[in-house]
């Protein structure tokens, strides 16, 4: 199997571009990296790679965010808004209440339009200009496609997205139509959207930059990189598990990839690599229904339905990439209710740190991992969190409090003071 943590360096096949080139997670079979827009294998169909000649160690990154990692990227610089360099918040009452040794929230709402997507299409659009493509497009739960319209625009290309009507947050609509994307609302659910984009791009309609899109997800591997670099600097050791939010598996693939390309490298011991831990929503499910059934396949669901939206996917295209991830780093999967979730968002938001829903899944995913016995107390712990609350304000604002209504003087809001403290509020 490729993807093992004790793969071998490739040999570099003579069709790499400047040390750099495609690979087929399946087959093997290879491909120049910039001569042909090509998102999946000629031979065979499976899922793509990007392969390096030579893989950095920790010492070789300088610099902060994203590209402070261009040794382990396709290139020197991309087409950048300073995404990456998020914040790596210590939580010391989630920590004591979920009782783990160490609990760290690494918060990708924290980038420039405010998720983890931004790490992805600082790379993706950079490749999509060295190809020379005219229009990107992409269907998205939301924020994808705020990140590429943002940086679409900043690389001066035209965006197009697709997005299931009625089940995308507020914020990221208004990001995507303010950034100049073409969007249209497609009558089905992201999985028909993704359909839909995959043949306009296999068309030449357009140029597809989901996470299916290999280059995507070696931005998103620096999300890893960070992380690692984090505990070094303040526990002098890596985490031993990182928590996040599963929908079409890409960070989940991109982290493991991050992890055995340091493994290769020399930089981390196989059995120090972090136990990758996934979380979904009860109502879109499918990779931790083949992971509890060790199946080696994902099953497509048809029916999703959570508060998540962002996560409200249920044919996870990079399962092939990040199922031997979860299992070869000795990590696992589980489903959360939508309850779970909102809890979870409120008692992030106790801590001053504000996620939109799919980001709290990984804290309610640890707590009931936590009760389960499967995480233990003694472990040190990395939960990501991908978007910010404000992406979907309506999920806050139902989550919060609501406003109380008083009249334009100092008595009426003294008067309501004292019939709140008397309440149960
Ligand atoms: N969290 C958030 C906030 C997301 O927007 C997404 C994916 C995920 C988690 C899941 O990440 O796909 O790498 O497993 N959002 C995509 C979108 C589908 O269109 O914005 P994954």
């Amino acid at each position: 199997m490729s993807l093992s943590l004790s793969a071998d360096q490739p040999e570099q096949p003579a069709n790499a571009d400047d040390g750099v080139w495609l690979e087929c997670i399946e087959c093997g079979e290879t491909f120049a990296p910039f001569d042909d827009v090509r998102y999946t294998c000629d031979e065979c169909d499976s899922l793509l790679e990007v392969r390096y000649a030579d893989l950095p160690t920790f010492d070789d990154f300088e610099g902060q965010g994203v590209w402070r990692y261009a040794d382990a990227l396709p290139f020197e610089a991309g087409v950048s808004i300073q995404e990456g360099a998020t914040p790596l918040y210590e939580v010391p009452s989630l920590e004591d209440e979920i009782g783990v040794e160490a609990l760290r929230i690494k918060h990708e709402g924290m980038n420039p339009t405010g998720s983890f997507k931004d790490r992805g299409m600082t790379v993706g659009v950079r490749v999509a200009k060295e190809l020379g493509v005219g229009r990107l497009a992409c269907a998205s739960t939301g924020n994808t496609s705020a990140a590429l319209a943002a940086y679409g625009s900043r690389g001066g290309m035209q965006t197009l997205v697709l997005l299931p009507a009625g089940k995308v947050a507020a914020g990221k609509i208004a990001q995507a139509s303010l950034h100049g994307a073409h969007i249209l609302e497609v009558d089905g659910n992201f999985d028909a959207c993704l359909d839909i984009v995959q043949e306009l791009a296999g068309q030449g309609e357009a140029y597809l930059l989901n996470s299916l899109n290999p280059f995507r997800l070696e931005g998103q591997k620096t999300i890893g990189l960070e992380i690692l670099e984090g505990f070094l600097a303040d526990y002098d050791t890596v985490p031993d598990r990182i928590v996040l939010p599963v929908g079409n598996a890409g960070n989940t693939s991109a982290l493991y990839k991050a992890f055995r390309e340091l493994v290769q490298a020399g930089e981390l011991a196989e059995d120090d690599v972090p136990k990758l831990t996934g979380v979904q929503a009860e109502g879109a499910a499918p990779m931790v229904e083949a992971i509890e059934n060790g199946a080696d396949e994902v099953r497509r669901w048809e029916e999703v339905e959570t508060r998540a939206t962002a996560i409200r996917i249920g044919n996870p295209v990079n399962a092939p990439k990040a199922l031997p991830g979860i299992r070869e780093t000795g990590g696992t999967a589980v489903a959360v209710s939508d309850e779970e979730i909102t809890d979870a968002q409120r008692d992030i938001a106790a801590e001053g740190i504000g996620v939109e829903p799919a980001s709290a899944a990984s804290i309610a995913g640890l707590r009931k991992l936590r009760d389960e016995g499967i995480v233990a107390d003694d472990e040190r712990v990395a939960c990501l969190t991908t978007g910010h609350l404000l992406k979907d304000p309506d999920a806050a604002a139902a989550a919060g409090s609501e406003p109380v209504p008083v009249p334009a003087n100092t008595e009426g809001v003294l008067a309501s003071l004292a019939g709140e403290d008397s309440s149960d509020r």
